[in-house]
């Protein structure tokens, strides 16, 4: 695997089994009658979330048992070191559950504070997504780059809604200005494959507020890889712990900071509510 940036001992090629099997794993409770749970509000966690996350957590520590895992359902375990993993085991949870099939498996690795791979797969259309930092990024062993779109008018771009306490959020006001100076917004429900399609260049721009880093750290490393930006929203660096994501295919970025700044002003909208979880 990992043709051209192969090394057989690299990271990404050691996960990608281990999200294919969390994804095969994904598939099987999505081809049977799942039962929803709630965490609060309208926050849904099935049993196959909790299933991948142990699926993957095992896998992780059998090959690499001094590491840190941090993943959305058991929290942060482990005993620091200099590798930190993201996992978010089933990205796209609302989606899942009502069976539309738009989800994957995300898994990222922090080294020393930076991000140094990705792996996103999406078991439904068996895509493999992946990068490690200055190998390029990787669509099921072909090499993906972001789109060329120079303009926000010509853009298909994508954004995302909390999932809980939405009417704290102010993106809908987003969602409307954009709408309406792009080809449209999408708003598909698992934000790493939001993410993957800037890198394989089908969205020109993704963004999005108040993600997690189990959301974005494989995403937005895929996303740099294949020649993309990522940033807040004023451009300042992305951080983990951001809770603004812009990621673009480069061109059209700074167009974009521009609306937003539009808005976050109130030029032309109504007032907007304080941005908040
Ligand atoms: C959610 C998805 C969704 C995004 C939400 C996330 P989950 O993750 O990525 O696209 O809009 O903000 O919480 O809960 O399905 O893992
Ligand atoms: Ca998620
Ligand atoms: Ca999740």
């Amino acid at each position: 695997m990992m043709s051209s940036n192969s090394s057989s001992s690299s990271f990404a090629s050691d996960v990608a089994p281990i999200a294919r099997e969390a994804g095969a794993l994904l598939m099987e409770f999505f081809d049977q009658n799942i039962k929803i749970e709630y965490k609060g509000d309208a926050n849904l966690v099935t049993e196959a979330d909790r299933q991948s996350e142990t699926l993957i957590r095992a896998r992780i520590l059998a090959r690499w048992p001094g590491h840190e895992i941090l993943g959305e359902e058991q929290g942060l375990r482990g005993s620091g070191g200099d590798y930190r993993w993201y996992v978010d085991p089933l990205d796209g949870t609302t989606n899942f559950a009502h069976g539309f099939p738009v989800f994957c498996v995300s898994i990222g690795l922090e080294h020393k504070g930076q991000l140094v791979m990705g792996v996103v797969y999406d078991p439904t259309r068996d895509e493999l997504f992946t990068a490690e930092r200055g190998g390029g990024a990787f669509l099921n062993d072909q090499r993906m780059h972001v789109s060329k779109t120079p303009r926000l008018a010509e853009s298909l771009v994508a954004t995302g809604f909390p999932s809980h306490k939405r009417h704290k959020n102010p993106n809908i006001f987003f969602y409307h200005q954009i709408t309406m100076r792009s080809h449209g917004v999408r708003r598909a429900g698992s934000a790493a494959l939001d993410l993957c399609s800037v890198a394989s260049g089908r969205f020109d721009a993704f963004w999005e507020f108040n993600l997690n880093p189990w959301d974005t750290a494989a995403g937005v490393l895929l996303v740099e890889e294949a020649g993309g930006r990522v940033t807040d929203f004023r451009g300042g660096p992305f951080l983990l712990d951001s809770r603004q994501t812009l990621a673009t295919n480069g061109l059209v970025h700074d167009e974009i900071m521009h609306e937003f700044e539009d808005i976050f002003s109130g030029r032309g909208l109504e007032p907007l509510p304080a941005i908040s979880e």
